[in-house]
């Protein structure tokens, strides 16, 4: 049997390997790659401070303090993600803000499908914005918000992305987390599915600038998977709702029928599989 792994030739996660596939008009008029920082989010958010122009973008190799949403960590093995902050100046009203990860979940998820391959794993976004493979997270988004008087000063859109994890790195995870190579059999050009992911973000990011929000909402809902399905949505706070997922509203929103009949929203949170026990 050939072994086609043996003369590969070595992946090339660079700046320049990016640019070189971008096209883009603004994002990744910067690029920068650190070998290891504390978090992506918190460069972007320095170099916001001092003035950057939109359009910044920093990879790392290795995050030793990554954040989620919700206030958890997020965790990934050192060289074989994506690991991306990118800085954005939008000109929307700031309560729009979660249209920027909503935008930068489809990104990932438009990038995901078009890896294709003979496997060709199902993807699907988990309200609000997970992007899953085969049902299992393959993604998260993060962004943060700097705002001045209530109108925006600038954003931090941060994403990973599990690119190359062996089902092994992937830990006590390993049931509800997935990686781009363990469901399509192959290792991902990293760099190519950066520069896929900004450029489809720039497009849908340019929509918003623009005002089209219903197009971006649209797709969103399009592709969300948890519509449809019984769900325990669990709350910012901790509050737990049960029931089925009937719709995602424009302002972002789960909307849960309950058993009682009563369609709760639920703004800002995470939805689990629905089970008995959990009430
Ligand atoms: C989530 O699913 O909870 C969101 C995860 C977002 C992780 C990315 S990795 C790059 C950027 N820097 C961070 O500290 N977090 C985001």
């Amino acid at each position: 049997m050939t072994d086609t792994t043996a003369h590969r030739p070595p992946e090339r996660y660079t700046p320049e390997a990016v640019a070189a596939l971008l096209t883009t008009a603004v994002l990744g008029r910067r690029i920068e790659l650190h070998p290891q920082v504390a978090s992506t989010n918190d460069l972007v958010r320095e170099a916001g401070i001092r003035g950057e122009p939109e359009g910044l973008v920093v990879m790392a190799e290795e995050q030793m303090l990554g954040r989620g949403r919700l206030g958890r960590r997020w965790v990934a093995p050192a060289g074989c993600c994506v690991l991306c902050s990118v800085l954005l100046r939008p000109r929307f009203a700031a309560r729009e803000a979660f249209y920027i990860t909503i935008a930068a979940s489809l990104a990932i998820y438009r990038a995901c499908k078009a890896l294709g391959g003979p496997l060709q794993p199902v993807a699907g976004i988990k309200w609000p914005n997970d992007v899953l493979l085969n049902g299992r997270k393959v993604s998260g988004v993060l962004s943060e918000g700097e705002f001045r008087g209530g109108s925006w000063d600038f954003a931090v859109l941060g994403f990973g992305i599990n690119a190359n994890l062996r089902p092994d790195q992937l830990g006590e995870l390993r049931g509800a987390a997935t990686s781009l190579s363990a469901e399509l059999g192959r290792e991902v050009d990293r760099a190519a599915l950066l520069a896929k992911v900004l450029t489809e973000f720039e497009g849908l990011y340019f929509l918003l600038q623009g005002g089209q929000f219903g197009a971006v909402h649209g797709e969103w809902v399009a592709a969300l998977e948890t519509l449809g399905r019984r769900v325990t949505a669990l709350e910012g706070n901790g509050r737990r709702v049960e029931g089925k997922a009937l719709r995602a509203d424009p302002d972002g929103a789960l909307v849960v029928l309950t058993g009682e009949g009563v369609e709760r929203r639920v703004l800002a949170g995470d939805v689990l599989p629905f089970t008995p026990q959990n009430g």
